[in-house]
C-alpha cells in the first residue's frame, strides 16, 4: 500500500482490513503509536473541519506530529501547470514543493476540490497527480476533485457500526442546493457502497448524473461484490424500503463551468429534492447520513438531521478512527 487516492485501488479484503483495524482503535483495542518521532504535512488548498481535526487527532494519538500547510495563505502560492512561465501570480510550482516537503515528513495529506470549471481536466485530478507523481512517501487524498476515500470508508464504518455485515439497500440522494458542488462524495460514497456490496440506489434529477467511467466501475464492482446498482430520477419513489439514506448535493456535468446556468436549471428542483420527515417515512427505518457541513432545511429538514435516526455526527468521529487506520497501514 503506498498510497491512499481511491477505494478503487483496492480490494474488499483490504479494505475490511482497515475498517476492522478502525473498529479497533475506536475501541481502544489498538494503541499503538507508529507515528512515534515521524511528521505527517497536511496540505489545505481548501478550507476544512472535520478533516483537518480528524487528521490532526489522529496524528497527534498515533504519536506522530501534524505539519498544515495552505498554499496561498501560511505557505506560498502554488503553479501546478506543465512548461509555465512563471511570471503571474503564482510563487512557487507544485513541483518543488512536493519533493522539498517530502525531505521532512513520512506521508502527505492533500485536499484538493475540483475548481468547477473544465470537468474534462478535473475529472484527470491536475493536483493530486502532481503530489502522485513526484513523491515517494505515502500521499492520502483528504478529498479531490473526484474523490473522497477517507469520507467513505467512515461512511462504510458507520454503516457497518449500525447494522453489521449483511447488505443494506442503500439509497444516495441528490438534494438541492443553491450552487454547484464538487462530486467526491457521491464518487466516493457510491463506489465504496458498490464494493462492500451493499444494493445501491441512486437517486437525482436527470441531468445530475455522474461521471460515466465512474458509474462502469460502480456497475462492475457492485456485480463483484454480489451487490446491486439502480438510478432513478424519481425522488420520492427512491426512497421507498430503504435502510440507509445518504443524502448530498451535487453540479451537473452538462453546465459544468457554467455555474449560473445550473443554478437557473435546478430551480424548480427545490422543493422535490430535500430529505424530509414524509420521504423519510417511506422508508424501512432508515437511517440518516451526511458528510457534513450541511445546509438544515435546504439539504435535510432539522426533523430528520435531529432525529434519532441521523447518525452525522458518527460518521464525523468515524473519519478520525478510519484515519488512523489508514495512516497506520500505509507508515510500518
Ligand atoms: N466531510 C468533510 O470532509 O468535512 P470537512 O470539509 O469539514 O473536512
Amino acid at each position: 500500500m503506498k498510497n491512499f487516492l481511491t477505494t478503487a485501488d483496492f480490494s474488499r479484503a483490504e479494505l475490511e482490513e482497515i475498517i476492522e483495524a478502525a473498529l479497533q482503535f475506536k475501541s481502544g483495542k489498538i494503541a499503538d503509536k507508529p507515528l512515534a518521532g515521524k511528521s505527517i504535512a497536511l496540505v489545505f488548498f481548501n478550507p476544512s473541519l472535520r478533516t483537518r481535526a480528524s487528521m490532526q487527532v489522529g496524528i497527534y494519538e498515533l504519536g506522530g506530529n501534524a505539519v498544515i500547510l495552505e498554499p496561498g495563505n501560511s505557505s506560498w502560492t502554488l503553479e501546478h501547470r506543465e512548461n509555465v512561465v512563471m511570471d503571474s501570480d503564482k510563487t512557487e510550482h507544485l513541483k518543488e514543493f512536493v519533493r522539498v516537503l517530502e525531505r521532512y515528513v513520512s506521508a502527505i495529506g492533500v485536499r484538493t476540490f475540483a475548481n468547477l470549471k473544465n470537468w474534462e481536466e478535473e475529472r484527470l485530478e491536475p493536483i493530486l497527480s502532481v503530489f502522485e507523481k513526484f513523491a515517494s512517501k505515502p500521499i492520502v487524498n483528504l478529498e479531490s476533485a473526484m474523490h473522497h476515500p477517507c469520507q467513505a470508508l467512515a461512511d462504510m464504518l458507520t454503516i457497518r457500526e449500525k447494522f453489521g455485515k449483511r447488505k443494506k439497500k442503500v439509497l444516495l440522494t441528490w438534494a438541492w442546493h443553491p450552487k454547484p458542488l464538487p462530486m467526491a462524495v457521491p464518487n466516493s460514497f457510491a463506489l465504496a457502497t458498490a464494493q462492500f456490496g451493499h444494493d445501491l440506489r441512486i437517486a437525482h434529477p436527470k441531468g445530475y448524473e455522474l461521471d460515466g467511467e465512474l458509474m462502469r466501475e460502480i456497475e462492475k464492482q457492485a456485480a463483484e461484490a454480489g451487490g446491486s446498482l439502480e438510478i432513478v430520477n424519481n425522488v420520492n419513489n427512491a426512497f421507498d424500503n430503504v435502510e440507509v439514506v445518504y443524502a448530498k448535493s451535487w453540479g451537473s456535468s452538462q453546465f459544468y463551468g457554467a455555474a449560473e446556468k445550473d443554478i437557473e436549471f435546478r430551480a424548480d428542483l427545490r422543493n422535490d429534492w430535500i430529505v424530509d420527515e414524509a420521504k423519510m417515512e417511506r422508508t424501512n427505518d432508515a437511517i440518516f447520513m451526511h458528510c457534513l457541513p450541511v445546509r438544515r432545511n435546504v439539504i435535510v429538514t432539522d426533523g430528520v438531521i435531529d432525529s434519532a435516526n441521523s447518525v452525522v455526527a458518527d460518521e464525523a468521529e468515524n473519519r478520525l478512527h478510519v484515519q488512523k487506520a489508514i495512516l497506520a497501514k500505509l507508515i510500518k
